[in-house]
């Protein structure tokens, strides 16, 4: 059946304008790193993607070896994008990422001009698009000169290939220097990726107040702690979870007692103020205007429905935020 996306949606997303860029980006995203992959049920990713496309969603995160198997996130997602966003593709921001290993040898791995055009080529053409909205460094390279590394996606934006270069995973003093590099080169750093969340706090530790003067757009990944920020663990592991999956990337190990401990007192938080736990993790993330973005996964269309609701409530009470301190201390 044609899929046609709800007229309504727009009426409910907040955007929020990325740094001091042209770009504004929906404050919920959807990543496509677990759950979209070769190994993943095609009717129920491509519900999500309606789902979110519905609700206001319009930007879609990606990377080279997303599946598994690695690429096949990106060839899924360019089947779904042919058959049902073809005529919306101007409405959507997709990004995509090297820096990781893809392929073997020298050349598919880290940060040299040689693998990141050659691997947003194939990401190119595994999603079958002319360009991406946004290609990120996917994480800092001890060995290759950031001046290349950035020379790369200087390139790739003058190439066409790409609309925006960003950087992910990059601490604070190596983030503030690529963005130096690239704004000499005339192609401005449009956002940084770092994994933030209650759980998951180094942005706090300098990275925030780089982005915040140098007019860049942040957009936490893994913003549910990888679902640990849910309602999902509170009574053990359950079968579905990712926790409990062969391909995914949580744990057994990272749901300790005291996690669970923690989770319970949020979940109460959260409770009272009317909100999921789920909810309250992303709202809480949002109450910082620096925070262009949450950066969210989703297994089911339903995980999906509740997570958006974070919109309906960003603030906190002084009150509020000094309790929640005091848990994740
Ligand atoms: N730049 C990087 O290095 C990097 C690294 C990692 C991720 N990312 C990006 O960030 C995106 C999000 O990462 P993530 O998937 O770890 O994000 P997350 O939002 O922290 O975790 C998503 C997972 O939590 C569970 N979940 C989500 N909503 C739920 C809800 N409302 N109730 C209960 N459980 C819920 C689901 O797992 P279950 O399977 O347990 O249901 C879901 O797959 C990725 O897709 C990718 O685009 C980037």
């Amino acid at each position: 059946m044609t899929y046609l996306p709800s007229p309504d949606r727009y009426k409910n997303m907040i955007y929020r304008r990325c740094g001091r860029s042209g770009i504004k980006l929906p404050a919920v995203s959807l990543g496509l790193w677990h759950n979209f992959g070769g190994v993943d049920v095609a009717e129920n990713f491509r519900k999500i993607l309606h789902l979110a496309f519905d609700s206001g969603i319009t930007h879609f995160d990606l990377a080279n070896n997303y599946g598994p198997p690695p690429g096949s996130a990106e060839e899924n997602f360019g089947r779904i994008l042919k058959e049902d966003f073809k005529a919306y593709r101007d409405e959507i921001i997709i990004s995509s990422k090297a820096g990781y290993t893809m392929w073997d040898g020298p050349y598919g791995d880290w940060g040299s001009k040689k693998y990141l055009v050659s691997s947003l080529d194939q990401s190119l053409q595994r999603m079958g698009l002319e360009y991406v909205d946004i290609f990120y460094h996917h994480r800092p390279d001890p060995e290759t000169p950031l001046e290349e590394t950035m020379g790369a996606l200087d390139l790739i934006v003058r190439q066409g290939k790409a609309l925006y270069a960003g950087i992910s995973n990059y601490p604070a003093a190596e983030a503030d220097k690529a963005i130096s590099i690239l704004k000499k080169l005339g192609t401005p750093c449009l956002i940084h990726q770092p994994k933030y969340s209650m759980f998951e706090r180094w942005a706090e530790g300098g990275l925030l107040d780089v982005l915040e003067k140098d007019g860049v757009g942040c957009i936490p990944f893994s913003p549910l702690a990888q679902g640990l920020l849910t309602d999902k663990y509170l009574h053990g592991i359950p079968e579905d979870s990712r926790a409990a999956k062969s391909t995914g990337f949580l744990q057994k190990s990272q749901v300790t007692d005291d996690r669970i401990g923690q989770i319970k007192r949020l979940n109460d938080i959260a409770l009272q103020r009317g909100q999921t736990l789920a909810q309250m993790a992303l709202s809480w993330l949002l109450k910082d205007e620096r925070v262009t973005s949450v950066l969210i996964g989703a297994s089911k269309p339903a995980q999906l429905t509740d997570s958006l609701k974070c919109l309906d409530n960003i603030k906190f009470s002084a009150e509020e935020l000094a309790k929640i301190e005091g848990i994740l201390k």
